[in-house]
């Protein structure tokens, strides 16, 4: 098995041309140009590592977990609960049974959802959220709201594409049950001050989930620090394989929570009158689950942290701030999200041209990037727009590949211009 190329400590600079060695798919051409994958917070490209980490587990010891006495079920069992303690440890979790995989994000939260929250609205309650969420942090609320009464709350976005804290304070009310909230915007790369909001929810006695898919990938993330009830991301966009997610939460609420989904390895005994389920986290993770999926996040894992987490925020901060600088400096171009505090993420716009011609321009230059709504319908309502394109960044990216987007613009503004 190949092992990260550097092993960065946390102060260290990250070496760049080095690390993009660890990704397969970076080394090709398309449309005869270097591949600029700038589109990170769609889905992240994977290392060696864990493209090795799968391939190993298929080719060595695969087999269904928790059910048999053989030697290559022991090993997948083993294999996948120990992928639940790396989860444990990186996010700071007091226990690795606080982790539940699930498919990804979305599927996170439509467990609290049903599970947490719903058994506890009634009609006229409030569900908090804010006016940048992903919608699988507001559809799941709205499901819940149609089946119980209860409402949504939005705490309005900004201009610059932050919420303020005194309008999250001022919506947090006797009726509010629960908050969900997002840690860092896909479509605007705003980082919302997590741990202040959970305070304050906190102080009311109500319960907060934080949605940490684009978080995860660029910062380190303490729940316990942050003081969470629950925190969710998915695999796919962490290096990982796609298909696999996690939801952390506070063990004595995953305890009185009900099952989500009935099922095998769920259950302790079943008879046709009744089922005693089994203790958390199995509880939550009916059927076979994604064995190999889990397996390939605890390598990601294990690779993020040898490169160091810190290290890779610095470099994502430094190409995020040599992006904006240049595409501001662009005549016809809007960005779309200026807050202080900004994960890797520039959305924009151009005078000249439609997002997703301006898409389809860059991909002729080997450019990928994202065009669209990017599940943020209301961020993008906020703004008046139907769309934007969007660049994203994650650990292998280059300023030259900043630049190549730059150029790649400059001829969208000579074909529309
Ligand atoms: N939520 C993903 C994105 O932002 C798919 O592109």
């Amino acid at each position: 098995m190949s092992t990260p190329t550097p092993v960065q400590t946390k102060a260290a600079k990250l070496d760049v041309e080095r690390l993009r060695q660890d990704f397969p798919i970076l080394r090709q051409e398309i449309a005869g140009k270097p591949l600029a994958y700038l589109d990170n917070a769609a889905s992240v490209q994977k290392p060696e590592a864990v493209i090795q980490a799968v391939e190993r587990c298929y080719r060595e010891y695969y087999a269904n977990i928790h059910r048999g006495v053989h030697a290559l079920s022991q090993r997948s069992t083993e294999a996948y609960e120990a992928a639940r303690a790396k989860v444990a440890d990186f996010l700071g979790a007091e226990q690795p049974a606080e982790n539940v995989f699930v498919r990804g994000t979305t599927e996170a939260i439509n467990l609290v959802a049903q599970s947490f929250v719903r058994p506890r609205l009634k009609p006229g309650d409030e569900i908090l959220i804010t006016g940048m969420e992903h919608h699988s942090n507001i559809v799941p609320w709205q499901l819940l709201r149609d089946e119980t009464g209860a409402q949504l709350n939005v705490v309005p976005l900004q201009a610059d594409g932050t919420v303020r804290l005194e309008d999250f304070e001022a919506r947090l009310n006797e009726r509010t049950r629960f908050v969900s909230v997002v840690h860092v915007s896909n479509a605007l790369g705003t980082v919302n001050p997590v741990k202040e909001m959970i305070r304050l929810a906190h102080e009311r006695g109500v319960p907060v989930l934080v949605d940490g898919a684009q978080a995860v990938p660029h910062m380190g993330v303490d729940v316990r620090d942050l003081d969470a009830d629950f925190y969710c991301f998915s695999g796919h966009k962490l290096y990982g394989p796609t298909g696999i997610g996690v939801l952390y939460g506070r063990m004595e609420h995953l305890k009185g929570m009900r099952p989500y989904q009935g099922g095998g390895d769920m259950i302790r005994y079943v008879t046709f009158e009744k089922t005693d389920f089994a203790e958390v986290p199995q509880k939550f993770e009916a059927g076979t689950p994604n064995i190999v999926g889990t397996i390939g996040l605890g390598a990601a894992i294990d690779y993020l942290q040898q490169v160091g987490l810190d290290a890779i925020a610095a470099h994502e901060a430094d190409l995020l701030d040599y992006a904006t600088r240049q595409l501001s400096a662009l005549e016809g171009v809007r960005i779309y999200g200026t807050a202080p505090e900004k994960a890797a993420v520039v959305s924009f716009t151009m005078d000249q041209a439609h997002p997703h011609d301006i898409g389809t321009i860059l991909d002729m230059n080997g450019v990928a990037i994202r065009a669209g709504h990017h599940c943020a319908q209301p961020v993008m309502d906020f703004y008046g727009v139907a769309a934007t394109a969007r660049a994203s960044f994650g650990l292998y990216n280059t300023h030259a590949e900043v630049d190549a987007l730059v150029a790649a613009l400059d001829k969208v503004r000579e074909l529309f211009g």
